[in-house]
């Protein structure tokens, strides 16, 4: 009861407002900041800092991904972090990972290690796209299944109907059919 009282003097009232003022420019302070990061990590540039010496951009750009009739050049994030952003930050979280990957691999920033290392991390890549079910590729060809374009080849329309037809769990996930959509897929 003494420390209730003590609470509800004036003095402790208005250091109270000023805690819960406090806390909320901190918050607010924090919010803005972690959106500033998510948008300045959210870039190609972004990516490539640490992918400097990796053809990975320009293998973009001579891809359908990069290089079509729609003039749309795909950002390395719309294929390889999840739109939501809940699920965007655990996968910023597992991406920081490869800071001690950037600081420990030996010639990790040169285009020798890309080609040894390829299938390996071609896999690991496609590994992770499989786990949300490709949900990157279906946020921007989300009609492959349901409504597809006039135009599209009749035998991706049969393949995709024949897919879409199973129950969802036998399904095959996008990147099962369509390896090297934006680098070119290792043999081996
Ligand atoms: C801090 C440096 C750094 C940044 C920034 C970075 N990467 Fe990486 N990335 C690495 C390292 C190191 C590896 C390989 C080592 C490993 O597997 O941990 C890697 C591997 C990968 C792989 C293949 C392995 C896997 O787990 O999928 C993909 C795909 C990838 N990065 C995409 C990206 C994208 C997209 C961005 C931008 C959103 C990005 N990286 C930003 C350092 C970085
Ligand atoms: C930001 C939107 C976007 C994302 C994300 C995206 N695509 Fe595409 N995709 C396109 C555009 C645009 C084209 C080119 C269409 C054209 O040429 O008319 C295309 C073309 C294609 C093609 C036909 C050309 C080819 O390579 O044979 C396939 C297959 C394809 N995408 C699969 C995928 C897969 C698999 C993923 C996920 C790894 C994906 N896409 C992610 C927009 C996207
Ligand atoms: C069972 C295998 C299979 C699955 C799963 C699959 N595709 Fe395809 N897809 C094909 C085949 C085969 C073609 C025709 C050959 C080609 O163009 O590569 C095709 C063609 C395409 C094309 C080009 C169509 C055109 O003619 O313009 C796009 C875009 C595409 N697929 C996107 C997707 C996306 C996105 C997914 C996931 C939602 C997906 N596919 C799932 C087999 C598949
Ligand atoms: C259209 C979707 C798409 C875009 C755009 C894209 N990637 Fe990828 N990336 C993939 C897929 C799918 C794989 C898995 C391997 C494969 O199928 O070729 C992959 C694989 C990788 C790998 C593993 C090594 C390799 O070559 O397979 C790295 C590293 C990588 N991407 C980084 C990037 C960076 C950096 C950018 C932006 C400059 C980018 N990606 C843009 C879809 C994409």
């Amino acid at each position: 009861m003494n420390f209730l009282r003590k609470l509800l003097k004036p003095s402790a009232k208005l250091s109270i407002l000023a805690l819960v003022v406090i806390g909320i420019v901190i918050g607010a302070v924090g919010f803005f900041a972690t959106q500033q990061t998510l948008h300045a990590t959210s870039t190609n540039a972004f990516c490539m800092s640490c992918h400097s010496g990796h053809s990975l951009e320009q293998e973009v750009l001579e891809s359908p991904h990069g290089n079509n009739n729609a003039g749309i050049v795909v950002q390395c994030q719309q294929c390889h972090l999840p739109p939501q952003p809940l699920q965007y930050l655990v996968k910023k979280v597992i991406v920081s990972k490869d800071i001690i990957g950037y600081l420990t691999i030996d010639g990790f920033e040169t285009q020798d290690w890309l080609e040894t290392n390829r299938k390996q991390q071609a896999d690991l890549a496609l590994k992770y796209l499989r786990s949300i079910d490709s949900a990157t590729c279906q946020n921007c060809h989300n009609s492959i299944y349901t409504n597809p374009p006039s135009n599209m080849k009749k035998m991706a329309v049969r393949m995709h109907a024949m897919n879409f037809k199973k129950d969802p769990e036998k399904r095959k996930t996008c990147v099962d059919c369509h390896k090297g959509v934006a680098h070119p897929y290792p043999k081996k």
